[in-house]
């Protein structure tokens, strides 16, 4: 009876935090509270939450990732349990970006540090804490070369020009709106055509917050039986989560036409192999994690957030650390199987 009370004691101290002195759990190792915008999102679950949990415990830090289910409110919710609870840092993958300054003001209320990643805030919010860093990378950079690769396929004959009138016509799977990596692949895989001297032409364009295969299904299905489905010539999509369900929707409907993702997971590289998808480009979130991992442990400790690692932090304001974007074609795809 006295050990039942005891432990159930224990049990209520630790969840609440009053266990720890300081912040450190049971063991005294640092802990991270860290969530995930949605488990269902193919290269956030896939790609990045695996390394997260790996490379922690890897470095004996503890992380606890919570689902926040597409929902900026559960977020919210999430970050208020973390601090009362006492993690040592969080790693915090916002829902909607425009939240990132009241995200930030959560943390800096409980002088917590803070790792931003996946979803960039803008400067200003950035600016308003000492104890913010973000993890991601160059947003633009991924529709450049998703670009430069769709150029380089016109110009080879790889994406035809099926109505031979010199004008590229497109349909774009979107993603997030406000979100800086959908809002820079939409604008600079474009641009790469036209800074090309192509002309362009935009047949359809549909953005899905969640970035999902289904949507990637449901939209292409419906344009290739819409009245401009057989002018379309290319089909640009901002990850390879909404490209899988473009290239099912164009089995079932017994259509091959170009298509390109953004991400490299590695069903993008069998569906690369099988000569269903024309390229994507790697967003490495191994890395990414793994950045996200060594400064949250430096945050927590106090230090140098990139002390004794290979990250280097930019020095415009964005207090981030950016990860390499590459391109992935039907000519190197191999090099990045696992
Ligand atoms: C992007 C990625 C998308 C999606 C999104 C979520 O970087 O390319 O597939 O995961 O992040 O914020
Ligand atoms: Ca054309």
């Amino acid at each position: 009876m006295k050990k039942a009370i005891l432990f159930s004691l224990i049990v209520l101290m630790s969840v609440t935090g009053l266990f720890a002195e300081g912040q450190k759990d049971t063991d005294g190792k640092i802990v991270i509270g860290a969530n995930i915008y949605n488990f269902q999102d193919n290269f956030m679950n896939g790609a990045m939450k695996p390394v997260l949990e790996s490379y922690a415990a890897e470095k004996g830090v503890e992380i606890q990732i919570v689902d926040s289910e597409g929902q900026q409110a559960i977020l919210n919710n999430q970050i208020d349990i973390f601090i009362t609870r006492g993690v040592n840092v969080l790693a915090i993958n916002l829902v909607d970006p425009a939240s990132a300054e009241s995200v930030i003001e959560k943390a800096k209320r409980a002088d917590i540090p803070l790792i931003l990643f996946n979803k960039e805030g803008s400067k200003e919010a950035m600016s308003t804490y000492d104890k913010v860093w973000y993890v991601g990378t160059d947003s633009a950079e991924s529709g450049i070369i998703q670009g430069q690769m769709m150029v380089a396929d016109w110009n080879a004959g790889v994406i035809a020009d099926k109505n031979n009138d010199g004008v590229l016509q497109y349909v774009m799977l979107k993603g997030e709106p406000g979100h800086p990596d959908a809002e820079a692949r939409t604008r600079e895989s474009v641009k790469a055509f036209t800074d090309a001297g192509i002309q362009v032409q935009q047949l359809a364009l549909e953005a899905d917050q969640n970035w999902s295969t289904q949507h990637g299904n449901d939209k292409t299905a419906a344009w290739l039986t819409s009245s401009f489905g057989s002018d379309i010539e290319v089909i640009i999509a901002n990850n390879d989560g909404m490209a899988f369900g473009a290239i099912t929707a164009m089995k079932a409907a017994g259509v091959r036409l170009p298509i390109y993702g953004v991400d490299a997971l590695d069903q993008a590289l069998t569906h690369i192999a099988e000569g269903e998808l024309d390229g994507t480009v790697l967003n490495d979130g191994e890395n990414q994690a793994k950045a996200t991992i060594d400064l949250a442990i430096n945050a927590a400790m106090g230090k140098p957030v990139t002390e004794g690692t290979s990250w280097v932090l930019t020095t415009d304001g964005s207090k981030a650390v950016r990860v390499a974007y590459v391109a992935v074609t039907p000519e190197n795809y191999e090099d990045f199987r696992k």
